[in-house]
C-alpha cells in the first residue's frame, strides 16, 4: 500500500462526498484531488489540552471534506506535528487511507521539543551543535537554517512526528527570514543546496514534493529587501533537477486583507510583470493560501460590500470564500483547533466557489477591506 497522497487515493477521498461536496470544492493539481479548505495547525499553547484539540480537530476536518493538512516542526514545539500524527491514526481506524489526504509540513525555524527549555541556548548547542547537524555560520537571523544537514535532521524528526514514512509536501518554511542577513547570491546559493537535498529526499521517497512556505516574499515589491522572484526559485530547481523538478508547492498569505497574491504584478515573466497567481500557473507550481481568515481576524466585522458581493450566512465563511474562490489558489488553509469552527468552515464544502460574477463584484468598488 501507497504510504502517501496519490492519485487514486485522492480520488477516492473526493468520492466519499459526491452529492455532498458542491462542484469545485475538489481541484486537481499535481495529479492530486485536493480540497478547497484545509486545516492548519499553527495557533495555539503548547500544552496537551491544545494538542487533543487539534487531533480531534483535524478528525474532524478530514471527516468534513478537507483532504490539506499543514503544518510544520516548529508549530506549538513540535506538538502540532504529534496532533497530526494522532489524528491520522484515529482516521485509520475510521477507514480512512493514508492515500487520501495531503500531509504538509516545514523545516527552518530551530524549535525545541515539546516545551520551552530553561535554558533555550544549552538546548541548541547539546541537540544540534555538539551533533554536528549545525555548524558555524549556518544560522541566520538568530533562528533559521536551510543547511542541507540540518534540513535533513528536520525532516526525519518530522517524518517522525507525523508517524508518516513519506510526507507529501515538504517546505522550505519562511527562507526570506535570511534575507535581512545573508547577501542574495548567498541566499541563492542556500536556497539550491537545500534544493540538492530535497531533490535526493524525493528519490528516496521521504517526501513527494518540496516547496516553500513565505510570509513577505512573494507579496512584496521587488526593490524590498526580502523579495523573491518565483521564476528566479524555480530556475534553481529547474538547475538542480531539469523540467522535471519537484519544487511544486508554494505557500503564501492570502486573504481579504492581503490580496497581493492576485492583485500585485511583482513578478517577472518574460519581459512583464504578473502576480504570483499568473506566474505559478505558468510555472506549473500549486498555490496553497495561508491565513485565509488573517489568523481569525476575518471571522467578523467584514463591510457590507463584500456581504452583497458574496452572500453566505457569516463573515467567517465569506472570508473563506474569498480565498477558495480566487483564481490561481488551490487551497484556502485555516487554522481551526476546534470542532465547531471546522463544522462551520467546511459547510463551504456544500457551496460552490464564487462566480467570476460575485468574485469581480468585490472588486468594482476599486477597494479591499
Ligand atoms: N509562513 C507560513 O508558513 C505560515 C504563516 C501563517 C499561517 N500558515 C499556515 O496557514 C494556516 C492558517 O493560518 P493561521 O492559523 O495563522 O490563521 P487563520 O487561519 O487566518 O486563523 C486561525 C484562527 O481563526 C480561528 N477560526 C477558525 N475558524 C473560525 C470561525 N469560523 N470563526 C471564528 N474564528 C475562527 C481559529 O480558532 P480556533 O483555533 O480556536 O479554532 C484560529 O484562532 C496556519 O495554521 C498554518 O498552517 C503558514
Amino acid at each position: 500500500m501507497s504510504s502517501f497522497a496519490t492519485s487514486d487515493g485522492t480520488k477516492k477521498y473526493a468520492a466519499r462526498f459526491a452529492g455532498r461536496a458542491a462542484a469545485g470544492h475538489f481541484r486537481e493539481q499535481q495529479g492530486l484531488w485536493l480540497s478547497s479548505i484545509g486545516i492548519g495547525t499553527y495557533l495555539g499553547e503548547a500544552d496537551a489540552r491544545t494538542d487533543q484539540q487539534y487531533t480531534e480537530a483535524i478528525v474532524a476536518a478530514v471527516e468534513a471534506g478537507a483532504n490539506v493538512i499543514d503544518s510544520a516542526i516548529n508549530y506549538r514545539l513540535q506538538r502540532s506535528e504529534r496532533s497530526v500524527r494522532a489524528a491520522l491514526e484515529e482516521l485509520a481506524r475510521r477507514g480512512f487511507a493514508r492515500e487520501e489526504v495531503l500531509i504538509c509540513t516545514k523545516g527552518g525555524f530551530l524549535t525545541p521539543d515539546s516545551d520551552m527549555p530553561a535554558d533555550v541556548n544549552e538546548y541548541f548547542q547539546r541537540e544540534y551543535v555538539a551533533t554536528d547537524i549545525l555548524r558555524e555560520g549556518d544560522v541566520a537571523a538568530g533562528c533559521h537554517s536551510m543547511a542541507p544537514l540540518f534540513i535533513a535532521d528536520q525532516l526525519e524528526r518530522s517524518g517522525r512526528n507525523l508517524g508518516v514514512e513519506t510526507i507529501d509536501v515538504y517546505y522550505l518554511h519562511n527562507p526570506e527570514t535570511q534575507l535581512g542577513e545573508v547577501p542574495r547570491k548567498m541566499f541563492n546559493n542556500r536556497v539550491r543546496a537545500a534544493f540538492e537535498f530535497l531533490e535526493s529526499a524525493v528519490a528516496a521517497t521521504k517526501i513527494r514534493f518540496y516547496g516553500m512556505t513565505t510570509w513577505n516574499a512573494f507579496r512584496q515589491t521587488e526593490n524590498a529587501q526580502d523579495y523573491l522572484s518565483l521564476a528566479a526559485m524555480e530556475s534553481l530547481a529547474r538547475d538542480v533537477a531539469g523540467a522535471s523538478h519537484h519544487f511544486r508547492f508554494v505557500q503564501l498569505p492570502c486573504n481579504l486583507g492581503m490580496t497581493e497574491a492576485l492583485t500585485r504584478s511583482n513578478q517577472p515573466l518574460d519581459a512583464r510583470r504578473v502576480p504570483m497567481v499568473e506566474i505559478a500557473n505558468k510555472l506549473g507550481i500549486t498555490l496553497v493560501a495561508s491565513a485565509a481568515l488573517l489568523q481569525g481576524q476575518l471571522s467578523r466585522g467584514l463591510p457590507s460590500f463584500v456581504v452583497s458581493a458574496l452572500g453566505l450566512q457569516n463573515d467567517a465563511e465569506r472570508a473563506l470564500q474569498f480565498v477558495r474562490s480566487t483564481p490561481g489558489i488551490t487551497t484556502a488553509l485555516v487554522g481551526m483547533s476546534r470542532v465547531e469552527h471546522v463544522r462551520a468552515n467546511l459547510a463551504l464544502a456544500g457551496v460552490s466557489p464564487a462566480s467570476r460574477d460575485e468574485f469581480s463584484r468585490l472588486f468594482e468598488r476599486g477597494r479591499t477591506p
